[in-house]
């Protein structure tokens, strides 16, 4: 998918956050986009803003016959599906793993992860039939990759999306179906910021490397490219976009950080060898 023209996408969750940018990102490129959402208000005003080149139906992703709809709608509406972005999720269950109920549990990972299960599913279906190969971009996070970002049932059910993604990855190769997951750091949507950006602001200078703030364009831009044919040799990968959040934990220097900085030099451990320390300062 060099240009995006007579290609089209099904973005879920697409009536806001990540998803808005990547159904935005994809109609900017010369697109066709059907957004599923369970927020209808969401859904009707980002196609409103997107234009003729999309249609919204409001779907529950962890509902088989909602998303079976969905693929369909694609098709019916513009002729094809090439691209699946499972992207819809919510937060979940929450609170110490001694209180958590098996509802809170099982509802946490029948949106986050029986989701991109269906919509998969679904999606290969109509690829495989069309014979002319696609690509499913699942969205899942570093909370799924790590503990600390996220709470339990999440993080579980977002490590689940990664093996999943992994899994269907080779099984689909065959076909031409690439399959790979973006994992989102901190992005400034309201999942995150819960109408508080202030707290997210807070912890996020202390923790994430990167200068700037987490759009949700940054994790669109990546999804796209994982969708396109630029990634056309990329399947089973999961893409972390996160300004190195992952990459600084778990954070054991930063203690020693100001004291660090004013020195050079090596250390040789418990060889008997001196370490040798060069003072940066005065
Ligand atoms: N924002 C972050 O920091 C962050 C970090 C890592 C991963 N993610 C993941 O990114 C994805 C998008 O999240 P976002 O931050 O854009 O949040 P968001 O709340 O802005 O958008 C998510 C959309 O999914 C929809 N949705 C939720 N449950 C649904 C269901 N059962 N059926 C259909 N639609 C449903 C919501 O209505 C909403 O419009 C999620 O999978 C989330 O877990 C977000």
């Amino acid at each position: 998918m060099g240009s995006w023209s007579n290609r089209v996408a099904v973005v879920t969750g697409g009536g806001g956050g990540i998803g808005l940018a990547i159904a935005e990102h994809v109609v900017g490129a010369g697109g066709s986009v059907v957004i599923g959402d369970l927020n209808a208000e969401r859904g009707e005003a980002a196609v409103a803003r997107l234009g003729e080149r999309s249609r919204f139906e409001r779907v529950d992703v962890s509902d088989e016959r909602d998303v079976e709809r969905l693929t369909t709608a694609a098709v019916e509406a513009f002729g094809s599906l090439d691209a699946m972005f499972n992207n819809a999720g919510v937060g979940g269950a929450f609170g110490p793993i001694t209180e958590q109920t098996v509802e809170a549990w099982d509802a946490t990972f029948a949106i986050n992860t029986r989701s991109v299960f269906l919509g998969t599913k679904h999606a290969a279906r109509r690829m495989i039939e069309q014979r002319g190969g696609g690509a499913i971009v699942n969205t899942a996070s570093i909370a799924g990759m790590t503990g600390g970002g996220g709470p339990q049932a999440y993080s579980a059910a977002k490590a689940a999306v990664i093996g999943f993604t992994k899994a269907t990855a080779a099984e689909l190769a065959e076909h031409r179906i690439r399959v790979n997951a973006v994992c989102p750091g901190a992005i400034y949507t309201e999942l995150l910021t819960r109408g508080r950006p202030e707290v997210t602001d807070a912890w996020r200078a202390e923790i994430q490397p990167w200068p700037e703030r987490g759009e949700p364009e940054m994790v669109a831009d990546v999804a796209v490219w994982l969708a396109s044919d630029e990634s056309r040799f990329v399947t089973g990968e999961a893409v972390v976009v996160d300004g190195g959040l992952l990459a600084a934990t778990p954070r054991l220097l930063d203690h020693d950080l100001p004291h660090l900085r004013r020195m050079s030099g090596i250390a040789y451990g418990n060889t008997g060898r001196d370490a040798e320390v060069r003072r940066l300062d005065g």
